[in-house]
Parts: C-alpha cells; sequence; structure tokens
C-alpha cells in the first residue's frame, strides 16, 4: 500500500509504504579499491580502475532496474588529502570515465549531475564535467549524481551561507525557513532524498555522505569491496530493501491509520 500525506509531525510530504517501498533514489558509497588493490598484489590505482569497471556495471543496472537517481560518493573533501599520485590518478581516471562513457550516456538517457565543491578541482576536470552535464541535459531515464570534492558538512555550510546571504539581500524572510527551503539550498536542491543507502567493503559509517538528506534514508552494508560488486549484488541489495518498512520516525498504528 502507498499513501501520501503530509505528515503533522515533519514538514515533507512523505510515501509511506507499509511494504515494497519505491526506490527513485540509491547513493553508493563506494569503498574497497585499495584494500582489492592489495589483495591482488597491485598498486592503489588498480583497484581504482577496477572501481571504474564497477561503476560503469552499476549504472547499467540501475537504467535495467529503472532506478531514476544514483548518487556516487567519487571523490570526498577529504580525500584531497590522499597522496598526491593518488588524487592525480583519481582524476585521470574521471577525466577517461566521461570520455569513455559520454555516448553510452547520451544513447541510455542518462544524465550526468555533479555535486560538491567543484571549485577546487583542476580547470581541465571542471570543464570536462561541464560538457557533458550540459550535453546529456535531457536524459530522462536515470539523473547519474557524481559527488566530487564533496562533504555533508561543507554542502550544509555552503548551504547556510547562501541563506545568510538571501536574508541580507532581503530576498529570504529567515521567519519562513523550514526544511523544504533549506533543502533547496543545498547542492541536491532539485533531488529527491536518497531512500536507501549502500555502503561496500564491510566499512559501516557514513564518513559525511549526503548527511542530510540521509536523514531517513535505509542503510545496506556489505563486506564486497567496490572492484568486486556486481550486478547481483547490487540486486541482493535491492531485494533486502524491498523487505523494509520505512516509518519516517511515526508509529505503526499512525501508519495504519494514513
Ligand atoms: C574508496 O576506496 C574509493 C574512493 C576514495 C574513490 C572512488 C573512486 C572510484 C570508484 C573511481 C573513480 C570514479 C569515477 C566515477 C570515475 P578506498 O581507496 O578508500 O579503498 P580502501 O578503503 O580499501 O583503501
Amino acid at each position: 500500500m502507498e499513501v501520501d500525506f503530509i505528515s503533522k509531525f515533519m514538514d515533507t510530504k512523505l510515501t509511506v509504504m507499509t511494504n515494497n517501498p519505491p526506490l527513485d533514489h540509491l547513493a553508493i558509497i563506494m569503498d574497497g579499491n585499495g584494500r582489492w588493490a592489495q589483495k591482488h598484489g597491485q598498486p592503489r590505482v588498480a583497484g581504482h580502475q577496477r572501481g571504474v569497471e564497477t561503476v560503469v556495471r552499476v549504472v547499467d543496472e540501475c537504467v535495467l532496474q529503472g532506478i531514476r537517481f544514483l548518487s556516487l560518493f567519487a571523490f570526498s573533501s577529504e580525500n584531497w588529502g590522499r597522496p598526491r599520485d593518488e588524487v592525480d590518478a583519481l582524476m585521470s581516471l574521471l577525466l577517461q570515465f566521461l570520455a569513455s562513457q559520454r555516448q553510452r550516456m547520451l544513447d541510455d538517457g542518462v544524465r550526468l549531475r555533479v555535486i560538491g565543491d567543484l571549485s577546487r578541482l583542476s580547470v581541465p576536470v571542471q570543464s570536462a564535467l561541464v560538457d557533458v552535464e550540459k550535453e546529456t541535459a535531457t536524459g530522462r531515464n536515470l539523473t547519474l549524481i557524481l559527488a566530487l570534492s564533496y562533504g555533508g558538512r561543507d554542502e550544509i555550510m555552503r548551504a547556510a551561507k547562501k541563506i545568510a546571504q538571501s536574508a541580507l539581500d532581503g530576498d529570504l524572510d529567515i521567519n519562513k525557513l523550514d526544511n523544504k527551503t533549506f533543502s533547496g539550498f543545498l547542492d541536491t536542491g532539485d533531488i529527491p532524498e536518497p531512500d536507501l543507502l549502500i555502503r561496500t567493503s564491510g566499512e559501516i559509517r557514513l564518513s559525511n555522505f549526503l548527511l542530510w538528506q540521509s536523514a531517513y534514508a535505509e542503510f545496506y552494508f556489505t563486506d564486497v569491496l567496490w572492484p568486486d560488486f556486481d550486478a547481483a549484488d547490487l540486486r541482493i541489495a535491492l531485494e533486502d530493501y524491498r523487505k523494509r518498512k520505512r516509518r519516517f520516525g511515526l508509529t505503526d498504528d499512525q501508519l495504519e491509520d494514513v
């Protein structure tokens, strides 16, 4: 059963599912590339290369599954602190990914969006991202959101600054600021909140990913390392999610009443 209602307790429109909840937005923390490389006696960058192949597989499977939004944590604000060689390798892989997948995205109706503090990325990376975002803007099947130079706290801080500026400019009445208005100032302003968040590699933490947006996300953790994660692993996670009952802070009795 699916019921839309405006909760008395939150100022958000909720879709409460008593079973088989809808999955519009899947978010993934792709973890374990380094450990995969170590396990196979290869340099860390080899793990990241295999990680990109997993990205391609997972995007394909999401299109097949009819998932409308896929967010991938590709490079965190903290990842800037990694050795220079590794940062450079990740940026090269990103450029190769954009060049090799551009046509495929267009063919499959995949739209690229990027979130994060993009000002820290190099000019060539920024312009490649902007180009592919523009080219794929009409993609209607799946929106692929790459979180790059992204941190949840940083995003919330940047939103708070924009809100303060807007109030100073007289464009925003601070007394009318609510969850919905605040969300609109985040990088994900026009993107629905994640329904399911998967983290690979056995680590059980959020690591500053989509902090605000994941308030009511369901979490799924798997020991599989990201380079080994395949369509079958994704389907197992989706099956697990479909058995969940999403309560959004309400009680079973209240859910039966709506
Ligand atoms: C975590 O593994 C992964 C990352 C920090 C980067 C993820 C990047 C990719 C999958 C490739 C680039 C992506 C795109 C979209 C082109 P880790 O290095 O922290 O692994 P470890 O915890 O085992 O060391």
